[in-house]
Protein backbone atom coordinates (compact mmCIF):
# COMPACT_ATOMS: atom_id res chain seq x y z
CA UNK A 1 0.00 0.00 0.00
CA UNK A 2 2.87 2.56 1.20
CA UNK A 3 4.44 1.63 -2.40
CA UNK A 4 1.78 1.99 -3.98
CA UNK A 5 1.00 5.47 -2.77
CA UNK A 6 4.62 6.30 -3.12
CA UNK A 7 4.32 5.56 -7.06
CA UNK A 8 1.44 7.94 -6.90
CA UNK A 9 2.79 10.77 -5.58
CA UNK A 10 6.04 10.16 -7.64
CA UNK A 11 3.77 10.21 -10.83
CA UNK A 12 1.58 12.64 -10.00
CA UNK A 13 5.23 15.16 -9.28
CA UNK A 14 6.73 14.13 -12.91
CA UNK A 15 3.36 15.25 -14.35
CA UNK A 16 3.51 18.79 -12.82
CA UNK A 17 6.94 18.72 -13.03
CA UNK A 18 6.29 18.37 -17.06
CA UNK A 19 3.67 21.03 -17.15
CA UNK A 20 5.95 23.58 -15.41
CA UNK A 21 8.91 23.04 -17.44
CA UNK A 22 6.79 24.35 -20.27
CA UNK A 23 7.74 27.61 -19.29
CA UNK A 24 11.14 29.46 -18.04
CA UNK A 25 9.33 31.62 -15.23
CA UNK A 26 8.44 27.91 -13.68
CA UNK A 27 11.05 25.29 -14.99
CA UNK A 28 13.40 25.14 -12.39
CA UNK A 29 9.76 24.26 -9.79
CA UNK A 30 9.74 21.82 -12.50
CA UNK A 31 12.83 20.17 -12.61
CA UNK A 32 13.09 20.38 -9.05
CA UNK A 33 9.70 18.61 -8.58
CA UNK A 34 10.39 15.93 -11.47
CA UNK A 35 13.68 15.07 -9.09
CA UNK A 36 11.06 14.80 -5.92
CA UNK A 37 9.51 12.86 -7.85
CA UNK A 38 12.24 10.34 -8.76
CA UNK A 39 13.43 10.34 -5.34
CA UNK A 40 10.17 9.10 -3.94
CA UNK A 41 9.65 6.57 -6.63
CA UNK A 42 12.79 5.30 -5.70
CA UNK A 43 12.60 5.51 -2.00
CA UNK A 44 9.11 3.86 -2.53
CA UNK A 45 10.72 0.97 -4.52
CA UNK A 46 13.54 0.00 -2.13
CA UNK A 47 10.69 -0.66 0.24
CA UNK A 48 9.24 -3.31 -1.58
CA UNK A 49 9.64 -6.37 0.20
CA UNK A 50 11.00 -8.99 -2.33
CA UNK A 51 14.85 -7.42 -1.95
CA UNK A 52 15.95 -9.74 0.23
CA UNK A 53 20.04 -7.95 0.27
CA UNK A 54 20.77 -4.38 0.32
CA UNK A 55 24.34 -4.61 -0.53
CA UNK A 56 24.51 -4.65 -3.95
CA UNK A 57 21.74 -1.78 -4.01
CA UNK A 58 24.39 0.26 -1.69
CA UNK A 59 27.39 -0.47 -3.79
CA UNK A 60 25.25 0.81 -7.06
CA UNK A 61 24.38 3.78 -4.90
CA UNK A 62 28.05 4.46 -4.29
CA UNK A 63 29.43 4.02 -7.61
CA UNK A 64 26.48 5.52 -9.09
CA UNK A 65 26.87 8.77 -6.85
CA UNK A 66 30.83 8.99 -7.12
CA UNK A 67 30.32 9.50 -10.84
CA UNK A 68 26.94 11.38 -11.15
CA UNK A 69 27.93 14.16 -8.55
CA UNK A 70 31.04 15.17 -10.38
CA UNK A 71 29.50 14.61 -13.61
CA UNK A 72 26.55 17.24 -13.00
CA UNK A 73 28.53 19.63 -11.49
CA UNK A 74 31.90 19.56 -13.75
CA UNK A 75 30.01 19.45 -17.24
CA UNK A 76 29.74 22.63 -18.65
CA UNK A 77 26.37 23.57 -20.28
CA UNK A 78 28.14 23.62 -24.06
CA UNK A 79 28.90 19.57 -23.37
CA UNK A 80 25.40 18.96 -22.35
CA UNK A 81 24.23 17.12 -25.35
CA UNK A 82 27.08 14.61 -24.93
CA UNK A 83 26.41 14.23 -21.28
CA UNK A 84 23.14 13.70 -22.22
CA UNK A 85 23.95 11.30 -25.15
CA UNK A 86 25.70 9.05 -21.92
CA UNK A 87 22.96 9.35 -19.63
CA UNK A 88 20.54 7.77 -22.12
CA UNK A 89 23.18 4.99 -22.79
CA UNK A 90 23.66 4.07 -19.06
CA UNK A 91 19.46 4.31 -18.57
CA UNK A 92 19.29 2.22 -22.37
CA UNK A 93 21.66 -0.49 -21.14
CA UNK A 94 20.13 -0.73 -17.37
CA UNK A 95 16.82 -1.37 -18.88
CA UNK A 96 18.37 -3.84 -21.14
CA UNK A 97 20.16 -5.83 -18.52
CA UNK A 98 16.89 -5.71 -16.27
CA UNK A 99 15.36 -7.28 -19.67
CA UNK A 100 18.22 -10.47 -20.08
CA UNK A 101 17.66 -11.37 -16.61
CA UNK A 102 13.57 -11.51 -16.20
CA UNK A 103 14.39 -13.46 -19.41
CA UNK A 104 16.74 -16.16 -17.92
CA UNK A 105 15.07 -16.29 -14.87
CA UNK A 106 11.13 -16.61 -15.87
CA UNK A 107 11.63 -17.42 -19.52
CA UNK A 108 10.08 -20.79 -18.81
CA UNK A 109 6.81 -19.53 -16.65
CA UNK A 110 6.16 -16.76 -18.78
CA UNK A 111 2.78 -15.62 -20.48
CA UNK A 112 2.99 -14.21 -24.15
CA UNK A 113 2.18 -10.06 -23.07
CA UNK A 114 4.78 -10.88 -20.65
CA UNK A 115 7.40 -12.22 -22.95
CA UNK A 116 6.28 -9.39 -25.55
CA UNK A 117 6.75 -6.76 -23.39
CA UNK A 118 10.30 -8.14 -22.54
CA UNK A 119 11.15 -8.64 -25.85
CA UNK A 120 10.58 -4.92 -26.70
CA UNK A 121 12.57 -3.64 -23.62
CA UNK A 122 15.30 -5.04 -24.32
CA UNK A 123 14.79 -4.30 -27.89
CA UNK A 124 15.20 -0.79 -27.34
CA UNK A 125 17.22 -0.73 -24.22
CA UNK A 126 20.45 -2.00 -26.65
CA UNK A 127 19.34 0.33 -29.36
CA UNK A 128 19.38 3.49 -27.29
CA UNK A 129 22.64 1.80 -25.75
CA UNK A 130 24.50 1.61 -29.12
CA UNK A 131 22.49 4.97 -30.48
CA UNK A 132 23.62 7.31 -27.25
CA UNK A 133 27.02 6.17 -27.45
CA UNK A 134 27.55 6.65 -31.32
CA UNK A 135 25.52 9.77 -30.69
CA UNK A 136 27.93 10.94 -28.12
CA UNK A 137 30.99 9.58 -30.34
CA UNK A 138 30.08 12.03 -32.75
CA UNK A 139 29.18 15.04 -30.34
CA UNK A 140 32.73 14.75 -28.88
CA UNK A 141 34.18 14.64 -32.09
CA UNK A 142 35.54 11.27 -31.48
CA UNK A 143 33.78 9.86 -34.73
CA UNK A 144 33.16 12.37 -37.69
CA UNK A 145 30.04 14.22 -37.02
CA UNK A 146 28.71 14.34 -40.70
CA UNK A 147 26.53 11.18 -41.84
CA UNK A 148 28.02 7.68 -42.48
CA UNK A 149 26.29 6.20 -45.35
CA UNK A 150 26.97 2.84 -46.84
CA UNK A 151 25.20 1.61 -49.87
CA UNK A 152 21.64 -0.03 -49.67
CA UNK A 153 21.92 1.67 -45.71
CA UNK A 154 18.03 2.25 -45.06
CA UNK A 155 16.88 -1.53 -46.90
CA UNK A 156 19.45 -3.43 -44.36
CA UNK A 157 18.35 -0.93 -41.38
CA UNK A 158 14.62 -0.81 -42.00
CA UNK A 159 15.16 -5.16 -42.97
CA UNK A 160 17.09 -5.42 -39.53
CA UNK A 161 14.33 -3.87 -37.77
CA UNK A 162 11.48 -6.25 -39.45
CA UNK A 163 13.88 -8.92 -38.50
CA UNK A 164 13.56 -8.03 -34.66
CA UNK A 165 10.12 -7.68 -34.99
CA UNK A 166 9.89 -10.80 -36.34
CA UNK A 167 11.92 -12.47 -33.71
CA UNK A 168 10.06 -10.88 -30.77
CA UNK A 169 6.98 -12.49 -32.18
CA UNK A 170 9.04 -15.59 -32.23
CA UNK A 171 9.48 -15.43 -28.90
CA UNK A 172 5.66 -14.81 -27.96
CA UNK A 173 5.46 -18.20 -29.39
CA UNK A 174 7.94 -19.56 -28.09
CA UNK A 175 9.87 -18.28 -24.69
CA UNK A 176 12.09 -20.59 -24.11
CA UNK A 177 14.09 -20.27 -27.49
CA UNK A 178 17.32 -18.84 -25.72
CA UNK A 179 19.29 -18.65 -29.29
CA UNK A 180 16.63 -16.60 -30.81
CA UNK A 181 16.53 -14.19 -27.33
CA UNK A 182 20.24 -13.43 -28.09
CA UNK A 183 19.94 -13.07 -31.33
CA UNK A 184 17.68 -10.46 -31.00
CA UNK A 185 19.62 -8.80 -28.08
CA UNK A 186 22.39 -8.73 -30.55
CA UNK A 187 20.49 -7.58 -33.32
CA UNK A 188 19.44 -4.87 -31.23
CA UNK A 189 22.81 -3.68 -30.61
CA UNK A 190 23.58 -3.35 -33.88
CA UNK A 191 20.57 -1.66 -34.89
CA UNK A 192 21.54 1.06 -32.66
CA UNK A 193 24.84 2.01 -34.30
CA UNK A 194 22.68 1.79 -37.99
CA UNK A 195 20.25 4.37 -36.86
CA UNK A 196 22.48 6.65 -35.39
CA UNK A 197 25.48 6.43 -38.01
CA UNK A 198 23.58 7.95 -40.90
CA UNK A 199 22.32 10.90 -39.32
CA UNK A 200 24.95 13.98 -38.51
CA UNK A 201 25.74 17.59 -39.03
CA UNK A 202 22.63 20.02 -38.07
CA UNK A 203 20.31 17.04 -37.58
CA UNK A 204 21.83 15.74 -33.98
CA UNK A 205 19.48 17.55 -31.96
CA UNK A 206 16.72 15.66 -33.61
CA UNK A 207 18.77 12.35 -32.61
CA UNK A 208 19.26 12.89 -29.06
CA UNK A 209 15.17 14.09 -28.51
CA UNK A 210 14.64 10.51 -30.06
CA UNK A 211 16.82 8.07 -28.42
CA UNK A 212 15.52 10.30 -25.45
CA UNK A 213 12.14 9.00 -26.53
CA UNK A 214 13.66 5.08 -26.93
CA UNK A 215 14.86 5.40 -23.47
CA UNK A 216 11.69 6.23 -22.55
CA UNK A 217 9.62 3.26 -24.59
CA UNK A 218 12.41 0.89 -23.25
CA UNK A 219 11.47 1.83 -18.93
CA UNK A 220 7.58 1.93 -20.36
CA UNK A 221 8.09 -1.93 -21.62
CA UNK A 222 10.12 -2.49 -18.38
CA UNK A 223 7.50 -1.89 -16.28
CA UNK A 224 5.10 -3.65 -17.77
CA UNK A 225 7.13 -6.76 -17.65
CA UNK A 226 8.01 -6.06 -14.13
CA UNK A 227 4.55 -4.63 -13.22
CA UNK A 228 5.31 -1.71 -12.25
CA UNK A 229 3.02 1.66 -12.54
CA UNK A 230 5.83 4.05 -12.19
CA UNK A 231 8.11 2.92 -14.80
CA UNK A 232 5.07 2.75 -17.14
CA UNK A 233 3.96 6.20 -16.56
CA UNK A 234 7.15 7.41 -16.34
CA UNK A 235 8.33 5.53 -19.04
CA UNK A 236 5.53 6.73 -21.55
CA UNK A 237 6.06 10.30 -20.29
CA UNK A 238 9.58 9.89 -21.55
CA UNK A 239 8.79 7.79 -24.83
CA UNK A 240 5.35 10.67 -25.64
CA UNK A 241 7.34 14.07 -24.53
CA UNK A 242 10.80 12.72 -26.38
CA UNK A 243 9.24 12.51 -29.44
CA UNK A 244 7.19 15.58 -29.36
CA UNK A 245 10.23 17.05 -28.70
CA UNK A 246 12.25 15.37 -32.01
CA UNK A 247 9.03 16.83 -34.40
CA UNK A 248 9.45 19.95 -32.96
CA UNK A 249 13.17 19.97 -33.93
CA UNK A 250 12.35 18.99 -36.96
CA UNK A 251 9.77 21.65 -37.78
CA UNK A 252 12.22 24.28 -36.41
CA UNK A 253 14.43 22.92 -39.08
CA UNK A 254 11.82 22.54 -42.11
CA UNK A 255 12.38 18.75 -42.39
CA UNK A 256 10.48 15.90 -42.44
CA UNK A 257 10.64 13.37 -39.60
CA UNK A 258 11.28 10.03 -42.10
CA UNK A 259 13.97 12.83 -43.82
CA UNK A 260 15.73 13.31 -40.76
CA UNK A 261 15.64 9.55 -40.29
CA UNK A 262 16.83 8.64 -43.78
CA UNK A 263 18.24 10.88 -45.69
CA UNK A 264 21.72 11.65 -44.61
CA UNK A 265 21.32 15.02 -44.04
CA UNK A 266 24.61 17.01 -43.20
CA UNK A 267 26.84 14.94 -45.92
CA UNK A 268 29.25 17.06 -46.91
CA UNK A 269 28.41 18.23 -49.79
CA UNK A 270 31.34 19.52 -52.17
CA UNK A 271 30.09 23.42 -51.39
CA UNK A 272 29.86 25.08 -54.77
CA UNK A 273 31.76 28.08 -54.21
CA UNK A 274 29.95 31.10 -54.80
CA UNK A 275 31.02 33.83 -56.83
CA UNK A 276 31.56 36.01 -53.79
CA UNK A 277 33.66 33.50 -52.00
CA UNK A 278 35.60 32.60 -55.22
CA UNK A 279 37.01 35.92 -55.94
CA UNK A 280 38.47 36.53 -52.48
CA UNK A 281 35.35 38.80 -51.00
CA UNK A 282 36.29 42.13 -48.72
CA UNK A 283 35.33 41.68 -45.29
CA UNK A 284 34.84 43.93 -43.34
CA UNK A 285 35.88 44.12 -39.80
CA UNK A 286 35.49 46.39 -37.28
CA UNK A 287 37.07 47.43 -33.71
CA UNK A 288 34.88 47.24 -30.42
CA UNK A 289 35.99 51.24 -30.36
CA UNK A 290 34.09 51.50 -33.51
CA UNK A 291 31.18 49.27 -32.33
CA UNK A 292 30.54 51.35 -29.56
CA UNK A 293 30.32 54.24 -31.42
CA UNK A 294 27.75 52.91 -34.12
CA UNK A 295 25.75 51.80 -31.03
CA UNK A 296 25.16 55.24 -29.15
CA UNK A 297 23.69 56.43 -32.91
CA UNK A 298 21.32 53.20 -32.57
CA UNK A 299 17.35 52.99 -32.00
CA UNK A 300 16.57 49.84 -32.02
CA UNK A 301 19.41 46.73 -31.60
CA UNK A 302 18.26 43.31 -32.07
CA UNK A 303 20.80 40.32 -30.13
CA UNK A 304 21.12 36.96 -31.84
CA UNK A 305 22.65 34.33 -29.44
CA UNK A 306 24.29 31.22 -30.76
CA UNK A 307 26.64 28.56 -29.34
CA UNK A 308 29.62 31.31 -29.27
CA UNK A 309 27.96 32.91 -26.34
CA UNK A 310 27.22 30.10 -24.39
CA UNK A 311 31.08 28.58 -25.14
CA UNK A 312 32.90 32.67 -24.37
CA UNK A 313 29.77 32.43 -21.65
CA UNK A 314 28.93 36.01 -22.31
CA UNK A 315 25.52 36.12 -21.13
CA UNK A 316 26.08 38.48 -18.42
CA UNK A 317 28.49 41.07 -20.04
CA UNK A 318 25.73 40.79 -23.32
CA UNK A 319 23.32 42.01 -20.58
CA UNK A 320 25.58 44.76 -18.99
CA UNK A 321 25.35 45.99 -23.03
CA UNK A 322 21.87 45.88 -22.85
CA UNK A 323 21.85 48.28 -19.76
CA UNK A 324 24.00 50.68 -21.64
CA UNK A 325 22.20 51.03 -24.58
CA UNK A 326 18.66 50.70 -23.03
CA UNK A 327 19.62 53.63 -20.92
CA UNK A 328 20.60 55.69 -24.05
CA UNK A 329 16.97 55.45 -25.45
CA UNK A 330 17.99 52.40 -27.16
CA UNK A 331 15.27 49.10 -27.60
CA UNK A 332 17.06 45.81 -27.17
CA UNK A 333 15.37 43.12 -27.92
CA UNK A 334 16.52 39.22 -28.27
CA UNK A 335 15.97 36.96 -30.90
CA UNK A 336 15.78 33.21 -30.40
CA UNK A 337 16.15 30.51 -32.91
CA UNK A 338 14.77 26.68 -31.75
CA UNK A 339 18.38 25.04 -32.65
CA UNK A 340 20.36 27.76 -31.74
CA UNK A 341 23.40 26.12 -29.06
CA UNK A 342 23.47 22.54 -28.44
CA UNK A 343 20.12 21.73 -26.56
CA UNK A 344 17.11 22.51 -27.60
CA UNK A 345 16.15 25.97 -25.03
CA UNK A 346 20.11 26.43 -24.53
CA UNK A 347 20.02 29.91 -25.16
CA UNK A 348 16.84 31.13 -23.30
CA UNK A 349 18.55 29.50 -20.37
CA UNK A 350 21.41 31.25 -20.95
CA UNK A 351 19.40 34.60 -20.80
CA UNK A 352 17.14 33.35 -18.23
CA UNK A 353 20.20 33.12 -16.21
CA UNK A 354 21.62 36.62 -16.65
CA UNK A 355 18.23 38.09 -15.71
CA UNK A 356 17.24 38.96 -18.90
CA UNK A 357 13.40 39.40 -18.74
CA UNK A 358 11.46 36.55 -20.94
CA UNK A 359 9.34 38.82 -22.39
CA UNK A 360 12.50 40.26 -24.35
CA UNK A 361 12.92 36.96 -25.53
CA UNK A 362 11.20 36.78 -29.14
CA UNK A 363 10.87 33.53 -31.40
CA UNK A 364 12.26 32.96 -34.39
CA UNK A 365 8.55 33.63 -36.49
CA UNK A 366 7.89 36.51 -34.15
CA UNK A 367 11.26 38.63 -35.19
CA UNK A 368 12.13 38.20 -38.28
CA UNK A 369 9.24 40.42 -40.15
CA UNK A 370 11.08 43.31 -37.40
CA UNK A 371 14.47 42.80 -38.83
CA UNK A 372 14.36 45.33 -41.83
CA UNK A 373 13.05 47.86 -38.95
CA UNK A 374 16.63 47.15 -37.02
CA UNK A 375 18.89 49.71 -36.50
CA UNK A 376 21.47 46.68 -35.40
CA UNK A 377 21.61 43.16 -35.22
CA UNK A 378 24.04 42.40 -33.16
CA UNK A 379 24.94 38.38 -33.71
CA UNK A 380 27.23 36.89 -30.66
CA UNK A 381 28.55 33.44 -31.55
CA UNK A 382 25.78 32.62 -34.11
CA UNK A 383 26.79 30.88 -37.25
CA UNK A 384 24.32 28.08 -39.10
CA UNK A 385 20.76 29.90 -37.43
CA UNK A 386 21.95 33.56 -39.15
CA UNK A 387 22.86 31.60 -42.64
CA UNK A 388 21.36 33.07 -45.41
CA UNK A 389 22.42 29.86 -47.50
CA UNK A 390 19.55 27.99 -45.65
CA UNK A 391 16.93 30.29 -48.32
CA UNK A 392 19.08 30.81 -51.63
CA UNK A 393 21.64 27.81 -52.13
CA UNK A 394 19.65 24.52 -53.00
CA UNK A 395 22.95 22.62 -52.59
CA UNK A 396 23.53 23.71 -48.86
CA UNK A 397 22.86 21.02 -46.44
CA UNK A 398 21.38 23.63 -44.78
CA UNK A 399 18.65 24.23 -47.65
CA UNK A 400 15.20 24.63 -46.32
CA UNK A 401 15.90 25.42 -42.25
CA UNK A 402 14.24 28.72 -41.38
CA UNK A 403 16.93 31.30 -40.21
CA UNK A 404 16.79 34.36 -38.39
CA UNK A 405 16.81 36.59 -41.41
CA UNK A 406 19.61 39.58 -40.19
CA UNK A 407 20.85 40.20 -43.33
CA UNK A 408 17.44 42.50 -43.60
CA UNK A 409 18.45 44.79 -40.72
CA UNK A 410 20.69 47.88 -41.60
CA UNK A 411 23.76 46.70 -39.96
CA UNK A 412 24.69 43.26 -39.14
CA UNK A 413 27.86 42.77 -36.60
CA UNK A 414 29.05 39.49 -36.26
CA UNK A 415 31.29 38.82 -32.94
CA UNK A 416 33.11 35.44 -33.67
CA UNK A 417 36.78 34.78 -33.80
CA UNK A 418 37.40 33.77 -37.06
CA UNK A 419 35.84 32.94 -40.49
CA UNK A 420 35.34 29.41 -39.52
CA UNK A 421 32.27 27.85 -39.92
CA UNK A 422 29.87 26.62 -37.44
CA UNK A 423 27.63 23.12 -36.30
CA UNK A 424 26.76 22.47 -40.12
CA UNK A 425 30.53 23.14 -41.02
CA UNK A 426 29.50 25.44 -43.81
CA UNK A 427 30.61 29.02 -45.07
CA UNK A 428 28.55 31.70 -44.22
CA UNK A 429 28.03 34.34 -46.82
CA UNK A 430 26.15 37.18 -44.68
CA UNK A 431 30.00 37.49 -43.22
CA UNK A 432 31.22 38.70 -46.26
CA UNK A 433 27.31 40.92 -46.88
CA UNK A 434 28.54 45.00 -47.33
CA UNK A 435 25.96 46.05 -44.75
CA UNK A 436 27.97 43.19 -42.15
CA UNK A 437 30.61 44.75 -39.81
CA UNK A 438 33.06 41.53 -38.33
CA UNK A 439 34.45 42.09 -35.04
CA UNK A 440 36.78 39.36 -33.96
CA UNK A 441 37.70 37.67 -30.91
CA UNK A 442 36.19 36.05 -28.05
CA UNK A 443 32.65 37.56 -27.98
CA UNK A 444 32.76 37.82 -24.16
CA UNK A 445 35.70 39.46 -24.62
CA UNK A 446 35.04 41.83 -27.54
CA UNK A 447 31.54 42.92 -25.61
CA UNK A 448 33.13 43.97 -22.61
CA UNK A 449 35.60 46.38 -24.61
CA UNK A 450 32.47 47.87 -26.11
CA UNK A 451 30.33 47.95 -22.56
P1 LIG B 1 27.10 27.39 -34.81
O1 LIG B 1 26.57 27.41 -36.19
O2 LIG B 1 27.60 26.10 -34.28
O3 LIG B 1 28.25 28.51 -34.74
C1 LIG B 1 28.82 28.88 -33.54
C2 LIG B 1 29.90 29.90 -33.84
O4 LIG B 1 30.36 30.37 -32.58
C3 LIG B 1 31.10 29.32 -34.56
O5 LIG B 1 31.09 29.67 -35.93
C4 LIG B 1 32.30 29.88 -33.81
O6 LIG B 1 33.10 30.67 -34.70
C5 LIG B 1 31.67 30.82 -32.77
N1 LIG B 1 32.36 30.75 -31.48
C6 LIG B 1 32.81 29.68 -30.80
N2 LIG B 1 33.41 30.06 -29.67
C7 LIG B 1 33.34 31.41 -29.62
C8 LIG B 1 33.78 32.38 -28.69
N3 LIG B 1 34.43 32.05 -27.57
N4 LIG B 1 33.53 33.68 -28.96
C9 LIG B 1 32.88 34.04 -30.09
N5 LIG B 1 32.45 33.16 -31.00
C10 LIG B 1 32.66 31.86 -30.77
O7 LIG B 1 26.03 27.93 -33.76
P2 LIG B 1 24.50 28.33 -33.94
O8 LIG B 1 24.35 29.41 -34.95
O9 LIG B 1 23.99 28.54 -32.55
O10 LIG B 1 23.81 27.05 -34.57
C11 LIG B 1 23.65 25.85 -33.84
C12 LIG B 1 24.05 24.66 -34.69
O11 LIG B 1 24.19 23.53 -33.83
C13 LIG B 1 23.00 24.32 -35.73
O12 LIG B 1 23.64 23.78 -36.87
C14 LIG B 1 22.19 23.23 -35.01
O13 LIG B 1 21.48 22.38 -35.88
C15 LIG B 1 23.30 22.49 -34.28
N6 LIG B 1 22.85 21.75 -33.10
C16 LIG B 1 21.87 22.28 -32.33
C17 LIG B 1 21.43 21.59 -31.23
C18 LIG B 1 20.29 22.21 -30.48
S1 LIG B 1 19.12 21.28 -29.94
N7 LIG B 1 20.25 23.49 -30.30
C19 LIG B 1 22.02 20.35 -30.85
C20 LIG B 1 23.07 19.85 -31.63
C21 LIG B 1 23.48 20.58 -32.78
P3 LIG B 1 34.67 30.90 -34.37
O14 LIG B 1 35.27 29.57 -34.19
O15 LIG B 1 35.15 31.65 -35.56
O16 LIG B 1 34.71 31.74 -33.13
Amino acid sequence: MIIAIAYFISSALFLLGLRDITHPSTARRGTSLAALGMFIAVVGTLLHQDIVDYRWIVAGLVIGTIIGIPMGLKIPMTKMPERIALSHSFGGIAIALVGVVEYYRHAGVMTAVQMGTIGFEVFFGAVTFTGSLMAFGKLQELLPGRPMTFPKQNIITVGSIAVAIALIFFLVVSPTSTGIFNLLLVLSFVLGVLVVLPIGGADMPVVICLLNSYAGLAASASGFALNNMVLIICGALDGGSGFILALLMCKAMNRSFSNVLFGAFGTVVAAPKSAATAEKPTIRSGTPEEVAQLFKQAKSVIVIPGYGMAVAQAQHTVRELASILEKNGTTVKYAIHPVAGRMPGHMNVLLAEADIPYDKLIDMDDINPEFPHTDISLVIGANDVVNPAAKTDTASPIYGMPILDVESSKLVMVLKRSMNPGFAGIDNELFIRPNTMMVFGDAKQTLLKIT
